[in-house]
């Protein structure tokens, strides 16, 4: 992109060598958030691209997409959604645990029953699906709460930086398992030489930045 801001911006990410294993270069994005006009930049650049894009969720993703993704959200009308690492997000409550409160709560059956369905029904926003996925450096998981979106909203997914595209990937299975359209997926930075965009299943991906 021939935008001036894209130079900037690129200026501020921090390349460091061998983190947090050998042969990994570290795309520290900190330093980009300690320049207020950098950042301001990138996320200008992403509000310009969405708004009035019919986007109402955007999905960040832990950690970094948890900085980039609400400022967007934000600025276009969307709701934000956080795609959490395992054992993050609060899940509905056991039905085990309902049936026993009913029990001991002296209801008739059938009261206890109907409490019941009234419960699980309200707690099925609290119900979290998982994705597990290969990592550049380990294993990890994405979770969600189904609640969170309904079907056939648009939604943009943000992350600080593609690699290998497994993250970006299990995100989308996340959105569609929950009956959301993925309009595009946006990053600061993308690692090309890891071919990340492969793993995408076609679906756009839009970076200010490329790192070789
Ligand atoms: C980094 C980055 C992306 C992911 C990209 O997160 O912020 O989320 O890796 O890698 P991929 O394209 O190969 O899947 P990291 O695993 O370091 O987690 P963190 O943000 O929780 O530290």
């Amino acid at each position: 992109d021939d935008d001036p801001r894209i130079h900037g911006i690129k200026s501020k990410i921090r390349v460091v060598p061998n983190f947090p294993k050998p042969e990994i270069m570290f795309q520290d994005i900190t330093t980009l958030l300690l320049d207020p006009k950098a950042f301001k930049d990138t996320i200008d650049l992403f509000v310009e691209r969405y708004k009035g894009k019919n986007i109402s969720v955007v999905a960040g993703i832990e950690a970094r997409g948890f900085i980039f993704g609400p400022p967007i959200a934000l600025a276009i009308g969307a709701k934000f959604v956080p795609l959490r690492k395992p054992k993050k997000l609060p899940e509905a409550w056991e039905l085990k645990s309902l049936l026993h409160s009913s029990i001991c709560s002296k209801m008739g059956l059938e009261l206890g029953l109907l409490t019941l369905k009234n419960e699980l029904e309200q707690n099925s926003q609290g119900d979290v699906i998982r994705e597990e996925y290969i990592l550049e450096y380990g294993r990890d998981c994405l979770e969600m709460h189904v609640g969170a979106v309904k079907p056939g909203e648009r939604a943009l997914v943000v992350d600080d930086l593609i690699a290998t595209g497994g993250t970006l990937c299990a995100a989308m299975n996340l959105l569609e398992r929950a009956g959301a359209e993925v309009a595009e997926c946006a990053c600061v930075i993308e690692l090309p030489d890891l071919k990340g965009r492969a793993r995408l299943n076609g679906k756009p991906l839009y970076v200010l930045v490329e790192s070789h």
